[in-house]
C-alpha cells in the first residue's frame, strides 16, 4: 500500500510564543504548500515537492488544506442522545436527560449501533482519535473498542466506575466493577491502537472502596489511562464537599487515591485553587478544557492561559453531550471566545496546535499522532477552505496571512468543509 497526497500540508509543532508575531508563520508552524505527503503501511513515509514514483497511487488534493486528524480527549459516546437538550446545569441534566440515556446502553445492540454511529460522525467531524466516555455497562466498552478497531482508530475508553448516587440499571459495585476491568483488560489492552483507561465518572458517583480501586488498578496496570471529571460546576463542588468533607478539595479525593498522574485526564477543572494548580501541576495530570460544555452547562469560564501559566498540561475536548458540537472548529471557536471574555487572545496556530499535536501530547502519544511528520501513523484529513459563494470564501480572498486564512477558518469553518478522512492511511471517508 503506497499512497501518495498532494495538497497544502500544515501542522503546529509548538505553539507560537505570546511575542511572536503572526504576519507570517512563526517558528514551529510547519506550512508546506502544494506537497506530497507519503503513505506506506499506515505511516508516513516522506513528505516531498516532488511528484513520487508512478509505484505510488496518487491522490491529488491540490489546493486543499492536509492537516494532521484531530483528536477529541474527552467525549460521551452514548451522549449523542442527550447533545442540545434544553435547560438545565450540570447536576440536574445528567438526572433529567444523561442518566436515562445511557441507561439503554445496557442493551448489547443499543451499544453496539450507538458506537458505530459516534464514530462514524467522530471521523466525519474529522477526528480521528478519541478518549472516550462509555457507560457503566461491560458491553458498551466492547461495542466501543470493536467498532473502533474496525475503523483503525487511536481510541481510549474502559469501563465507566459508578457504584452510587445514579439510578437502577447505572449502577456497579466495586467488585463487579474489579472483575469486568480486569476482562476487559485481558481482553482488549494493547490490541491494535486500542488502550484502556479506567474512568471514574466524578468522585460524586464512587464509594471510597471503587475510588481505592480505580487507583490500584491504575498503578498495577502501566499503559493504562485515568478518566475522570472534576470541579466542573459549583453545585458539584459543594457535594462534593459534603461527601468527603475530610478531604481538602475535590482534587484531593482523587490524589489521596492515587489517580493524579501524566496518564490522568480529567476534564474542565474550573473552580480549583491555588494548591490544586500545585498538585496538577507537580503530578503532571491533564486539564481536558470544554469549552462549549462550559458554555452550554452553564458552569463557568476556564481560564486557559492562566493554567498554562501554572505549568498545568491542558487539552481541549468537545465533550459531547454537555458540549454542542464534536466540531474541533466549534470547539476552538468557542475556546477563542471564552478567552477573550477573560481579556485573553488565543491565536490561531495555537488553536490549532491545541487539537492536534497538543492533545496528542497530553495522552503521551506525540510520537504517534497529531503532526504531519514521517514516522506518525498517517491519521489524516483534507479540508476544504470554503464553500464557493459564501461569507468564509469571502474573507479568505481579503486575507493578507496565512493566521488570518486559518483564524477565519477555524471561526467560520465546520464539518462541512471535510472532503477527505485516512486512518493509518486508510480512507475512511
Ligand atoms: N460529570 C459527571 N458526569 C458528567 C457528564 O456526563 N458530563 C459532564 N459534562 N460532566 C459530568
Ligand atoms: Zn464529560
Amino acid at each position: 500500500m503506497k499512497l501518495a497526497i498532494r495538497g497544502d500540508l500544515l501542522d503546529v509543532v509548538t505553539p507560537p510564543a505570546a511575542e511572536a508575531g503572526l504576519d507570517h508563520p512563526p517558528p514551529g508552524v510547519r506550512w508546506r504548500p502544494a506537497h506530497w505527503l507519503l503513505i506506506e503501511d499506515g505511516r508516513i513515509a516522506a513528505i516531498q515537492t516532488e511528484a513520487p514514483d508512478p509505484e505510488w497511487t496518487r491522490e491529488d488534493r491540490s489546493g486543499q488544506l492536509i492537516l494532521p486528524g484531530f483528536i477529541d480527549t474527552h467525549v460521551h459516546a452514548p451522549q449523542l442522545d442527550v447533545i442540545a437538550s434544553y435547560g438545565t446545569e450540570l447536576l440536574d441534566w445528567l438526572n433529567r436527560y444523561t442518566f436515562p440515556a445511557e441507561r439503554a446502553w445496557a442493551e448489547p445492540a443499543v451499544a453496539a449501533a450507538g458506537s458505530a454511529r459516534f464514530l462514524d460522525q467522530l471521523l466525519a467531524h474529522g477526528s480521528t482519535a478519541a478518549l472516550v466516555f462509555p457507560t457503566v455497562h461491560k458491553g458498551s466498552v466492547d461495542a466501543l473498542f470493536s467498532a473502533a478497531e474496525q475503523r483503525g482508530m487511536r481510541l481510549i475508553t474502559g469501563k465507566c466506575l459508578m457504584d452510587r448516587h445514579a439510578p437502577d440499571g447505572l449502577r456497579d459495585t466495586a467488585q463487579d466493577a474489579e472483575r469486568d476491568t480486569l476482562d476487559l483488560l485481558q481482553r482488549w489492552r494493547g490490541r491494535g491502537r486500542l488502550a484502556y483507561a479506567h474512568t471514574v465518572r466524578f468522585a460524586p458517583t464512587s464509594s471510597e472502596a471503587q475510588l481505592a480501586l480505580a487507583g490500584e488498578l491504575l498503578a498495577a496496570h502501566p499503559g493504562s489511562y485515568l478518566q475522570t471529571h472534576v470541579a466542573e460546576n459549583r453545585a458539584e463542588v459543594q457535594w462534593v464537599r459534603e461527601l468527603f468533607p475530610s478531604d481538602r478539595s475535590y482534587l484531593g479525593v482523587y490524589e489521596r487515591h492515587g489517580l493524579l498522574g501524566p496518564r490522568s485526564t480529567l476534564a474542565h477543572g474550573i473552580w480549583l485553587d491555588e494548591r490544586d494548580r500545585a498538585v496538577l501541576r507537580d503530578t503532571q495530570a491533564v486539564i481536558a478544557h470544554s469549552p462549549t460544555s462550559n458554555l452550554f452547562l452553564g458552569s463557568g469560564l476556564f481560564d486557559w492561559r492562566g493554567r498554562a501559566a501554572d505549568g498545568i498540561r491542558l487539552s481541549v475536548a468537545s465533550d459531547v453531550g454537555g458540549g454542542v458540537s464534536l466540531s474541533m472548529h466549534k470547539t476552538l471557536a468557542a475556546a477563542y471566545q471564552m478567552a477573550a471574555l477573560q481579556g485573553q487572545r488565543l491565536d490561531a496556530f495555537t488553536l490549532l496546535h491545541a487539537a492536534t499535536a497538543g492533545n496528542a501530547a497530553s495522552l503521551n502519544l506525540g510520537h504517534e499522532i497529531g503532526r504531519l511528520e514521517p514516522g506518525l501513523m498517517a491519521d489524516l484529513c483534507a479540508w476544504r477552505w470554503s464553500e464557493p459563494d459564501s461569507v468564509l470564501a469571502h474573507r479568505l480572498s481579503i486575507a493578507s496571512s496565512l493566521h488570518e486564512q486559518l483564524f477565519a477558518w477555524l471561526m467560520l469553518g465546520d464539518e462541512r468543509l471535510l472532503d477527505g478522512v485516512w486512518v493509518a492511511g486508510i480512507q475512511r471517508r
